[in-house]
């Protein structure tokens, strides 16, 4: 016999090995190991990549979205103590999607690798998809039922759990090989138990060991995937809003002029519903600079909002993030910039004269709040503003 392999036995082919591992246990699901595996370690390295998402102030951070999920999710009494601490809690997550991307790929603790990434789905789905109608629009729902394959079977085919298994199957056949044959006295029964035990152990120490280096370069990969997002990170694009002052800088825009007091007429935006997403706002009404100052909160001058820009100011009456846009020369319109989705808070994009929210992606028509796109369900809700013969702009609250 010459090598491994008898004289005449040629080598499988990659084709027949192939074969082999798809009729494997859990070979047909390889695909989809791959697909979870390379989503997750994406999604946990795209997290530590983006200063924002672990920032505690920027627009998609994860602190923004959890205080967004918590206004519907069921599970808001358990992520109340989260909000203390939003970054430590952010990072656990990045790193252990990593960790359940890799484990999954290599099918190295593939059975725990699968229960962390069910849980983790699950977890998604209670908050930030929970508002996803109907319930199958959202991707987490279909993440957590693709986990269950792997959850109750464990990797299958191609993965180190199997040849870790192999090896073990592989000393405890040789050490019954071993075993001389008749009844075994109470002693040979006793040393063949403690050899069972040590390969045992043995097995475990090397899966431990496998999983703990594994581990360390999923880490090291974020660390380096986050420094190198830092180093990126880059300014906001002009024609975004600015915060609305009491006639201050302008806020860039799309390139329409800021709005003069003297010039400026009285408008007034009646709310539209939001139930549909598909709704518009009704015209909005102007009349003259004259007469009495609008009732309601001051928040800001109108020579800080361009004509087809934007600027942003705190909702007085909620309490949240808001934008007004003047769509036209002395039209004046305002939204809660909070996204119906999950929370996140919507940004001005002049480019496109679209509201983006930057966590999932949905837009909205900038004159009317409409959605655009989803996920969110609805609309921006608007905030009723009227230009005082001031120059100053004025909402409810
Ligand atoms: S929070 Fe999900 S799209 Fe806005």
């Amino acid at each position: 016999m010459n090598g491994p392999f008898p004289a005449g036995d040629r080598r499988p082919s990659v084709r027949s090995r192939l074969a082999g591992a798809l009729a494997a246990p859990g070979g047909a699901l390889l695909l989809l190991r791959a697909f979870l595996g390379v989503t997750f370690v994406f999604a946990g390295l795209q997290k530590l990549a983006n200063p924002d998402f672990l920032s505690t102030t920027a627009a998609g951070s994860f602190r923004q979205q959890l205080r967004g999920s918590i206004i519907t999710s069921p599970l808001h009494h358990l992520l109340d103590p989260v909000l203390h601490a939003p970054v430590f809690f952010a990072v656990l997550i990045a790193l252990g999607e990593i960790a359940v991307g890799l484990g999954t790929l290599l099918g190295l603790l593939g059975r725990l690798a699968a229960t962390g990434g069910a849980l983790l789905s699950l977890s998604f789905f209670l908050t930030v998809s929970f508002r996803d109608s109907p319930y199958y629009y959202g991707a987490d729902i279909v993440f957590l039922f693709a986990w269950t394959p792997f959850v109750l079977g464990g990797s299958g085919a191609w993965s180190l759990d199997g040849v870790y298994a192999r090896r073990a199957e592989r000393a405890r056949a040789a050490l019954s090989d071993a075993t001389p044959g008749g009844e075994p006295t109470k002693r040979q029964s006793a040393a063949t138990k403690q050899r069972a035990a040590q390969i045992e152990r043995r097995m475990f120490l090397q899966k431990t060991m496998a999983a703990g280096l594994v581990g360390f370069s999923g880490a090291t990969l974020g660390a380096l995937v986050s420094a190198i997002g830092r180093f990126l990170h880059t300014a906001p694009r002009s024609g975004t809003a600015g915060p609305l002052g009491a006639g201050g800088t302008p806020a860039t825009s799309s390139g329409g002029t800021a709005a003069s007091t003297t010039t400026a007429t009285t408008a007034t935006v009646a709310p539209a519903p939001t139930g549909t997403g598909t709704t518009t706002v009704p015209p909005a009404t102007t009349s003259a600079p004259t007469g009495p100052v609008p009732k309601g909160t001051r928040i800001g001058s109108a020579v800080d909002v361009p004509v087809g820009g934007a600027a942003t100011f705190t909702d007085p009456a909620q309490q949240v993030p808001a934008l007004v846009v003047q769509t036209r020369k002395g039209q004046f319109r305002a939204f809660s910039a909070v996204c119906p989705h999950a929370g996140c808070t919507v940004q001005f994009d002049g480019t496109n004269n679209v509201f983006a929210c930057p966590c999932h992606g949905s837009l909205f028509n900038a004159a009317t709040g409409a959605v655009l796109q989803g996920p969110a369900p609805t609309g921006l809700a608007p905030i009723p503003v009227a230009l005082g013969p001031n120059g100053q702009l004025y909402v409810d609250g």
